[in-house]
């Protein structure tokens, strides 16, 4: 039996940013993003065809382009560079990414430091520590939050913000969130998790309890996907697919109860086309899936 999530697939923030592209587009504007508008190779590339540029700075617009600013968000500077260079842009940041901007800001107004949950080198998490114009901290897991607080004992006293990246771990963040209780006297804590993640995340382990296998369908350098990976791993047999074509690769054998989710990244079109693939030749017995399988192993 093969069962979809039905929250797989595009979550509303990235929609909302790639229909900022093809409204451009369909007004016959010249149109760069700043960076892959998503983190999905095969919709980067059709855009590619249509003419979308990728730059990596403002400095990179060309006159009479109008730039993208991707659901991530960018740090404040960005702006300001758009701004200061007159280029025109449009920015497509997420509404709960947005929100975390205006919490980081607000908190270290009130002279907290900002511990933010996520993973440093993630754009979206770049673009949130740009706001910060005082000293953070930031951690993947509990350890390493624990870790920070061994190092600087002080924190625990300080005035602190803790607050996640949209696409946080559920679990691992009720981890660190326990610890916070249990250490800290003044922190002020916000659950910024966004929801779609969080639902997402939670059917996926649904799904991934009551399945043999689990594939999850995204771009190999998208974050929320590689996390609904991580989530369904203890539960089940799980890879991690960006198209069709690499189904025939798969190590599995006999009947199973297969899940199938997908990154908020990941277009309708191509979890279409997995399930085509997987369907057709359950069903037309053209080609056996579970025999192709076999024969892969
Ligand atoms: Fe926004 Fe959440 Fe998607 S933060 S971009 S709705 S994963």
């Amino acid at each position: 039996m093969i069962r979809v999530a039905k929250t797989a697939g595009f979550c509303f923030g990235v929609n909302r940013a790639v229909e900022t592209v093809y409204k451009l587009l369909d007004e016959d504007k010249t149109v760069c993003t700043l960076g892959p508008i998503i983190h999905n190779p095969q919709l980067v590339e059709e855009l590619g065809r249509k003419g979308v540029r990728i730059i990596d700075a403002p400095e990179d617009a060309k006159a009479g382009e109008t730039v993208v600013i991707r659901s991530h968000g960018v740090p404040p500077e960005v702006i300001e560079k758009l701004k200061v260079l007159g280029v025109d842009y449009k920015d497509a940041t997420c509404p709960y990414v947005q929100k975390i901007h205006r919490l980081v800001s607000d908190g270290e107004r009130e002279g907290r430091r900002v511990m933010l949950a996520g993973d440093a080198k993630h754009p979206e998490v770049e673009g949130i520590l740009g706001c910060c114009k005082t000293p953070y901290r930031t951690f993947k897991t509990r350890e390493e939050l624990e870790n920070l607080f061994k190092n600087e004992p002080e924190l625990a006293e300080m005035p602190l913000l803790f607050c996640e990246q949209t696409t946080f771990n559920v679990e691992e963040w009720e981890k660190c969130l326990d610890f916070v209780k249990k250490v800290c006297t003044n922190a002020s804590v916000f659950d910024t998790i966004c929801k779609a993640t969080t639902n997402r995340q939670r059917e996926a382990r649904e799904l991934s309890r009551e399945s043999d296998l689990m594939l999850v369908i995204g771009g190999r350098h998208s974050s929320n996907t590689a996390k609904l990976k991580e989530v369904c791993e203890p539960y089940a047999q799980t890879y991690l697919i960006e198209t069709a074509a690499e189904l025939a690769a798969l190590p599995v054998k006999g009947k199973m109860n297969i899940g199938i989710t997908a990154g908020a990244s990941t277009p309708a079109s191509i979890i279409k086309e997995v399930l085509v693939t997987m369907t057709d030749k359950i069903e037309t017995n053209e080609l056996n899936f579970e025999e192709m399988l076999e024969e892969s192993l």
